[in-house]
Parts: C-alpha cells; structure tokens; sequence
C-alpha cells in the first residue's frame, strides 16, 4: 500500500472507532497549532532546539518575588519575541475546527491542551482543559480564579485578586510550577472515564500529560496517535495516522459525516 492509502485506511478505522466508542477524549499539543504557524518546541524548527529550554528561575522568582516578576514579564512583553509574536498572530486552523465540530455533533468529549494559545476556545471547542495554562489569562495563586489578562488593572503591580486578594500570576504553567489542581483533577477524570483517547501533536514526553493516554489505555480505552513522526506513545496506539493534523482532523470529520453521524 502507498503511504497515501495506510494514511487513507487509518483515517476510515480511526472514525470507524470514534463512531462506536462512548466517551472520547483528546490530549493535544504543539503539532496541532503548528499549522497555525506556533512553532513546537521539539523537533527540528522546535523553539527549545533553536534556542534552548528556559531558564529555571521563572516559578521561583514569582514566590520569593511576586513584583519582580510581574516587572520582568511585562519588560519581556516589550522586547516581545517572535514566538509571543506567532502566538498573538495566530487564527484557528482547519484541525482546531474540526474538534469543535466533533464535539458539537457528540464525537468527542473533551480536550486535554498542552498549548496556551487560545485556539481551541476561538474555534468552539467548549470542554477544555488548559493543563499549561493559557496565555490570555492571569490566575489567582490563592484562590485558583481566572481572569482575561486584558481586563485586569496592571496600575498596581502585582496585581490582586477582586475575589479573595491573592496574588496574580500569568496562567501560563511555568518549569517547576504545579499543575493547576482543578486542571489536574479534569484529566485524571478524563482518563478515568474515556473508553478512547486521541493524541495529537504532541510528543508525549512531558508528564503528567503524557501519562492521561496510558492510564487510559491500562482501564482499557483505544488510542489513535495523528503526528508526523513517532512519538513515546506509537507503541501502543491502536490506530496511528502519520499526516498533518489539519488534514487528518477534517478528514475524520467528513469520514463521521458520510456514516451520516
Ligand atoms: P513538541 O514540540 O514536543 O511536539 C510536537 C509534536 O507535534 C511532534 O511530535 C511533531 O512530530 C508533531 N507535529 C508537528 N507538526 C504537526 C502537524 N502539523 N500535525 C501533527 N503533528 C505535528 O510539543 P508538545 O508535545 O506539545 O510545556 O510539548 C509538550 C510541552 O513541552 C509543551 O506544552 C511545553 C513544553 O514543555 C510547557 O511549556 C509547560
């Protein structure tokens, strides 16, 4: 078979998995967004390979100095990188549609994103879970609450939470930061309870991400895998897709249409 034919042949198994299974959810990353011009982070025009992993003080700057922090952020905003640059110029692509669409008809239950970039709420998608955070957001260190980055007054710094005074940080995970714990506790129920997960863009090795998928598998769901390349999940994923996610996605998506789901 051509490399055309396997993609074509796991797109009809992996709708034909979809359609039957009762509770489907996906753990997204990078590669999804990459068609909407986010670099990765790995891989050759990943942003780490070109310029390394960040430093490690981020998380604890904010707790020995919750002022000094928030000044250098908004002084690095001002230098402005051409990464923030792709994340703010950034529109949904066809795959982040094609999500929405399936949650809306029933197909899948809820995203599990890596990205920060704000793309699955702009394209519908309603049940998220922003397990690093979103970029647009602040999030209150005490209480857990989320704002709109832009709605929030920055005249005094750091800024406070109107709900219970705590401090406000970026939502953005940083290396060293716990997990958010209500976003922590959404996945490890959605890996409790999907009978299939899709893994998309990503290359599983930053945890506990990575792990939803294989506690997933070990209650006995399916994984389907679209990536370019293999990943540290291939091994055991039940249908592998090797194309793009923007195509593979609405590709799926009109697969669940012709079955006339
Ligand atoms: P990576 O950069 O590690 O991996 C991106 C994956 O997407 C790779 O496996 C690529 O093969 C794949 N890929 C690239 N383009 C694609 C496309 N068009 N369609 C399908 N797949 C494609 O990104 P993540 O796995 O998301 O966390 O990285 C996980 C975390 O690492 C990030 O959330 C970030 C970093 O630590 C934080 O910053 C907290």
């Amino acid at each position: 078979m051509t490399a055309r034919l396997v993609v074509e042949e796991a797109i009809r198994t992996a709708a034909a998995v979809i359609a039957r299974s009762r509770h489907v959810a996906a753990l997204v990353g990078a590669g999804l967004s990459a068609e909407s011009g986010i670099p990765t982070f790995r891989g050759e025009d990943g942003v780490w390979t070109k310029f390394g992993e960040p430093t490690f003080d981020g998380w604890e700057l904010f707790n020995h100095d919750p002022k000094a922090w928030w000044e250098a952020s908004l002084e690095n905003a001002a230098q402005y990188s051409d990464f923030a640059r792709s994340l703010d110029a950034a529109m949904p692509n066809a795959g982040h549609y094609a999500l929405a669409e399936m949650e809306q008809h029933g197909h899948l239950a809820h995203v599990i994103t890596q990205n920060i970039d704000d793309l699955h709420r702009r394209a519908g998608s309603r049940h998220i879970t922003e397990i690093h955070g979103n970029r647009y957001l602040v999030r209150c260190m005490t209480c857990g609450g989320r704002d709109r980055l832009s709605t929030i007054s920055l005249a005094r710094i750091p800024p406070l939470c109107h709900e219970c005074g705590g401090y406000l940080k970026n939502d953005t995970v940083m290396f060293g930061e716990p997990i958010p714990e209500d976003a922590l506790r959404e996945c490890y129920r959605q890996a409790a309870i999907a009978d299939l997960f899709l893994v998309i863009g990503t290359s599983a090795v930053v945890y506990p991400a990575a792990d939803f998928p294989i506690m997933a598998k070990r209650h006995g769901a399916a994984l389907i895998e679209i990536n370019l390349d293999d990943t540290a999940l291939t091994d055991i994923a039940d249908v592998v897709i090797r194309a793009k996610a923007g195509d593979a996605l609405p590709a799926i998506v009109e697969q669940l249409h012709g079955r006339g789901l």
